[in-house]
């Protein structure tokens, strides 16, 4: 497609890994025709937005970000091309395109709210993209597609996952096990923007890893809102304990997956996860709530006794294998009709379990969604109350966690260096934390990043850990 060839991208990604992942597919495909990617939306020709619209506040930054761009001017060359590049063409002017969970909601509305907008495209026509972004720089007027997925499906339009990719790092990659989410918990929007599961064939997501391996990648991270669900559309029953092993022994070094269902956590997943080496033993598995009342009115599917046996299993399956898991979770907090008693449930939960993290979030209402028409009369100062008393809890059992790591030696896979201070290099451990170690003097961030190195810890703090390179 010669239109988009010299031209400078950018893109812009809010939500989950599934859309991190999706736009290292817009830019492996837009690569793949010639452009080259940039990192700021002033150098760029065409910015695309990747879109996330599971709470409220996604929804407001996006139009302001959007808004932003209107009349910001096409710088005359690049300041940080990630691959040197160079403006082949003159800058003629900038196509907004708006992809993602927001576009596959509201279409060509986005259009009529925000005029500006040249291109919105969705959750399943991202294979569209360069056509729809050729025509608007062509100035053929606004280019919507937006397909259900079963249309697009029907159409044959090729899935995200056999795009071409641009990795962010050398290091990692996401692999996604497959699209989709079939749960409908009552609060949330992502299987209206996502559609239903769908997985990719097992023999397609082994050979994926093998070459992710052979290319030098030491860490994937699996990929799908249920991943304890893989494989039952195609195969009839899951499979995603044979997915763990298989992955595992393809030759990386670390694997990762996200996210998990409680209700679906078998035994022979909780075997897999323990027994394979390279399976890091970190697990999130989100509760959402501590009180049976409230998990029911959100459609979850299990009881906070179930999910507590889960844990304990975990636990004593990992710590048979002589290792120690850091378990993490997601928990709304004013779901319509929690009560205080409620919500002290879900504060006995987090002390019992001892998180490493717990990700937190007020319920935010979501039109379309079964809770969307249930009536809550909580007044907003309460909820904001029981959230700070949570979060402070989850900071406690944060830095617990943490402080076990004091004098150990952890084997870290750099990153880079820290964002405020290029004299610390920054990575992560198994279990996932964030550790920092001085950059020795004399060499230099890029010898230790995508390199995996052990790390004595000396400090040990909420959020991260510090230590020496042995
Ligand atoms: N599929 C994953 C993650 C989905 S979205 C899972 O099932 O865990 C990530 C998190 O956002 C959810 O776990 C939930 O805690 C939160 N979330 C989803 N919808 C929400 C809403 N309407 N209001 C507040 N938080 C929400
Ligand atoms: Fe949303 Fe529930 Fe599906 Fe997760 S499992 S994406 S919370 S509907
Ligand atoms: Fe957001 Fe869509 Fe992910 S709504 S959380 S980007 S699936």
């Amino acid at each position: 497609m010669k239109e988009l060839r010299g031209l400078q991208f950018c893109v812009r990604t809010f939500g989950c890994q599934m859309n991190k992942h999706d736009s290292e597919r817009v830019a492996g495909m837009l690569e793949a025709l010639g452009a080259f990617e940039v990192l700021k939306p002033e150098d760029a020709d065409i910015v695309v937005f990747m879109t996330c619209c599971v709470r409220e506040a996604a929804d407001v930054r996006l139009l302001g970000q959007v808004a932003s761009l209107k009349n910001l001017p096409i710088r005359a060359a690049a300041e940080d091309g990630r691959r040197g590049a160079q403006r082949a063409t003159p800058a003629k002017k900038r196509v907004i395109a708006v992809g993602g969970c927001i576009g596959q909601r509201d279409g060509a509305l986005l259009v009529k709210q925000l005029p500006h907008i040249d291109v919105v495209f969705g959750t399943h026509t991202i294979a569209h993209l360069p056509q729809l972004l050729a025509a608007a720089y062509v100035g053929e007027g606004a280019q919507v597609e937006v397909l259900a997925d079963s249309v697009a499906l029907a159409e044959g339009i090729a899935r995200a996952t056999d795009l071409p990719t641009h990795r962010e790092q050398h290091w990692h990659a996401w692999l996604p096990l497959m699209t989709g989410c079939n749960n409908f918990c009552s609060y949330c929007i992502v299987p209206y923007v996502r559609g239903r599961e769908q997985s990719r064939p097992f023999e397609e997501i082994v050979a994926e890893a093998q070459r992710l391996a052979q290319e030098g990648v030491l860490e994937i991270t699996l990929l799908g809102q249920n991943v304890n669900s893989y494989g039952r559309d195609l195969y009839g029953k899951p499979r995603f304990a044979e997915a763990l092993r298989a992955v595992g022994e393809s030759g990386i070094q670390r694997l990762r997956f996200a996210t998990s269902h409680p209700k679906d956590l078998s035994a022979e997943t909780i075997a897999a996860f323990a027994e394979t080496p390279t399976v890091m033993p970190q697990l999130h598995l989100p509760v959402q709530s501590g009180s049976d009342a409230v998990l029911k009115a959100m459609n979850r599917n299990y009881t906070v006794a179930h999910y507590r046996a889960l844990i304990d299993a975990v636990r004593e399956a990992t710590a048979a294998q002589g290792r120690e898991v850091a378990l993490s979770t997601d928990i709304i907090v004013g779901f319509p009709g929690e009560t205080e008693r409620d919500f002290e449930g879900t504060l006995e939960l987090v002390r019992a379990v001892g998180y490493a993290q717990a990700f937190t979030f007020i319920y935010s209402r979501r039109e379309g969604t079964p809770a969307a028409d249930l009536a809550d009369d909580t007044p907003h100062e309460v909820i904001q109350e029981r959230f700070d008393r949570l979060v402070k809890l989850v900071q406690e059992s944060a830095y617990e966690q943490n402080a076990v790591e004091l004098e150990r030696v952890l084997p870290v896979l750099f990153e880079g260096t820290s964002k405020r201070d290029a004299g610390i290099l920054t990575g992560r451990s198994p279990k996932n934390q964030t550790v920092h170690a001085a950059l020795p003097p004399g060499s230099s961030a890029e010898d230790f990043a995508g390199t995996i190195r052990d790390v004595r810890i000396t400090e040990t703090r909420t959020w991260y850990l510090r230590g020496d390179l042995t």
